[in-house]
């Protein structure tokens, strides 16, 4: 099939570095003579037709801004077969033939629906700070919000030295927890509870009131969000009803929402232009229901169905290590 517009869009929570990644596309396209499309604010924009037409100036200076120039929804109607359909005639309407579609797992999702239900030829960029998608060693933001992770746990830990304090550092990772594992190494956290361990809380006591009650010194157990106790406030309310934790200074800090923002580090940037830039040229070669990921620093594609509907293995050796350095 001859492409001759493409259009771009990004979808589901945001991440340092899509907009290096739109920039990539969009220069990749144009640089082949293509015209193209973006796509505002995801599938629900897609739907609605919120189209505006793109040239290499319409990504000028964007490279280096965190967020997404495009915006950004979770769209409930896109999930129902008939709002994928307003969208494919939305999409025909505008004359697009094919999509660069950067998002996380549910965005990929949607696309592959898409593209069985209507025959829109779509290649995904994977766009996510959690990391967990099957067919790429690195997201898009991952690196990034590592990064913005470690500086807070840095500064946690001044305050919690400080007093001899245990803290409970909440990160993001709704099903995963690659931000709390990378960070808690980095940071050089005394437990870090994750979504594919089992949370064991008496093992989780009598590892903090040793360290803490013997060395009289402040510990840092970073918590993923979707641990499956609930996150830090429900493991802080566990150890607060055994008595043993009545001596322990405890304190929360969730760090929400300040992971997904901030200017994208140089590793995302360089990663997100080579996925946009490859994503296009997947697309010029024909390939479409793929991913573009990075594995062992070459680009690989991925079927798109296989990245949502795989796991992506965290590290367990990371695991050990943490345990084994605290
Ligand atoms: O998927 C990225 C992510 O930041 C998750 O880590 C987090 O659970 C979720 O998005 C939060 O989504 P929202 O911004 O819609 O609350």
């Amino acid at each position: 099939m001859d492409i001759h517009r493409i259009g771009v869009f990004t979808s589901g929570g945001d991440a340092p570095g899509m907009n290096a990644c739109i920039r990539a596309a969009v220069r990749r396209a144009v640089a082949e003579g293509l015209e193209v499309v973006g796509i505002r604010r995801g599938f629900a924009g897609m739907i609605e037709g919120d189209f505006v037409e793109m040239d290499r100036q319409s990504v000028s200076n964007i490279l280096q801004i965190g967020g997404t120039i495009l915006k950004s929804a979770r769209s409930d109607a896109f999930r129902t077969p008939e709002g994928r359909a307003e969208a494919a005639t939305q999409l025909g309407m505008a004359g697009i033939d094919a999509l660069v579609a950067i998002g996380g797992d549910g965005s990929l999702q949607g696309s592959t629906h898409l593209a069985t239900e209507h025959g829109v030829a779509v290649v995904g960029c994977p766009g996510t700070i959690d990391n967990d998608l099957f067919g790429t060693d690195e997201t898009i933001g991952f690196d990034t919000a590592l990064n913005t992770a470690l500086e807070s746990i840095d500064k946690i830990r001044d305050t919690a030295d400080a007093h001899d304090r245990l803290f409970l550092v909440e990160v993001m990772g709704r099903d995963t927890g690659f931000i709390a594992l990378a960070c808690g190494i980095g940071g050089g956290a005394e437990l870090v509870l994750i979504p594919e361990m089992l949370t064991d809380v008496g093992a989780i006591k009598e590892r903090i009131l040793s360290l803490m009650t013997s060395q009289s010194r402040s510990s840092i157990v970073v918590v993923a969000e979707g641990d499956e106790l609930g996150g830090a406030h429900m493991i802080r309310q566990a150890l607060a009803e055994d008595p043993a934790f009545d001596r322990i200074d405890t304190r929360v800090s969730v760090l929400g929402h300040i992971q997904r923002g901030g200017s994208p580090t140089a590793r995302d940037r360089v990663l997100a232009s080579r996925l946009g830039a490859a994503a296009v040229e997947a697309l010029i070669e024909g390939h479409h229901g793929v991913m573009v990921g990075v594995v062992n620093n070459d680009i690989k594609l991925t079927p798109m169905r296989h990245v949502w509907s795989r796991k992506k293995e965290i590290d367990y050796d990371l695991l050990q290590l943490t345990a084994l350095l605290s």
